[in-house]
């Protein structure tokens, strides 16, 4: 199969970069990494999440994140949404496309958000409803599609069966994740052919966490399968916080660097994206996750 001429990369950074850290962000901070990425050429962004603070308090500010970044025109700003809770929030926050997440394994989905995996699809379908009648987009996620912390192994099979609920619900778009980092480019090439089988190539992304160095790799096996959206952290921020160990995605500095390299075009300025990666990383007081940064950085 020949490659995508063009990819679209989903900047998780502020919301799964920034989810897992400890230490307060403030609000400007915040705004401004947005801000940046969108300067770079990123015309999606994951802005932030509508889910319980209790679980996750660095997302406790999204809707102040909303208000105060500078909207620009062919931008899609998101949102976490795991209930009509989280919609009606992020609905409140001027948010216009939300993406709701399952998973491929019970445990998983157990510990992330405290319930089944029936249970969860079945949560979803309000959303889907509300999101429909104001016209919003939803996106949907499949964690743990390469292995899973608790349960070990996930089938192929297993991850098909959420993502053509999820997208028989709605979805536009599902993104699967390898949460913990585990895949290998032959796994995700299975995957992909695999889960194809029900769902369009071009309605699947890759969500690739690079816990033990194969993201890049496993984009590439994706690039062949003819997966064209991957979503992707700058300065590789990130983890999950109920996926222990589990590292940041792909750094999305690296992928740019690797399409560029392919002639695959991402309309996204290369060193513009580095300044937004090195500046967040000044913030958190945090090695800079991504090795074309560092590497350009170094020889500047
Ligand atoms: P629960 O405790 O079962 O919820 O949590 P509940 O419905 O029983 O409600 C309990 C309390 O939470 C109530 O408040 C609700 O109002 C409140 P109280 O009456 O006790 O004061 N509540 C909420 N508050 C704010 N926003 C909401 C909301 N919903 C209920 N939306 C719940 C269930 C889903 C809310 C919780 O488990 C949760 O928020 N989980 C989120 C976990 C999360 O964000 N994980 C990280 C993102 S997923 C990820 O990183 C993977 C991904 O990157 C892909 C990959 O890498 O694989 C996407
Ligand atoms: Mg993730």
């Amino acid at each position: 199969m020949s490659l995508p001429k063009q990819v679209r990369l989903v900047e998780v950074g502020p919301r799964d970069g920034l989810q897992n850290e400890k230490q307060p962000i403030s609000v400007a901070d915040k705004v401004r990494l947005v801000d940046d990425l969108t300067a770079a050429g990123l015309s999606y962004v994951e802005v932030g999440s509508f889910v319980s603070p209790k679980w996750v308090p660095q997302m406790a500010g999204s809707a102040d994140v909303f208000a105060q970044i500078q909207q620009k025109a062919g931008v899609t700003y998101a949102a976490l949404a795991p209930n009509l809770k989280g919609f009606e929030d992020a609905l409140a926050a001027g948010v216009k496309e939300v993406a709701v997440f399952a998973a491929a394994s019970e445990a998983f989905s157990q510990k992330n958000i405290n319930c089944s995996i029936s249970e969860s699809l079945q949560r979803f379908v309000p959303v889907m409803d509300a999101a429909k009648q104001h016209g919003i987009r939803v996106r949907g996620y499949v964690s743990c599609v390469l292995g899973c912390p608790y349960d070990g192994d996930v089938a192929p099979e297993q991850v098909a069966a959420v993502s053509r609920e999820l997208f028989a619900m709605g979805c536009y778009e599902v993104s699967l994740g390898d949460t913990i980092g585990t895949g290998t480019a032959g796994a995700t090439r299975t995957l992909f052919d695999v889960v194809g089988r029900d769902i369009p190539r071009d309605k699947l992304a890759g969500h690739f966490h690079d816990t033990y160095g194969q993201a890049m790799a496993n984009i590439y096996a994706s690039l062949l399968e003819g997966i064209s959206v991957f979503d992707s952290s700058v300065a590789g921020l990130g983890g999950c916080p109920y996926a222990k160990g589990a590292s940041g995605n792909v750094a999305s500095e690296d992928v740019v660097y690797l399409l560029n390299g392919l002639g695959i075009h991402t309309g996204i300025d290369l060193d513009l994206l580095i300044q937004a990666g090195s500046r967040i990383c000044e913030v958190l007081g945090k090695a800079n996750g991504s090795r074309v940064a560092k590497a350009k950085l170094a020889s500047a």
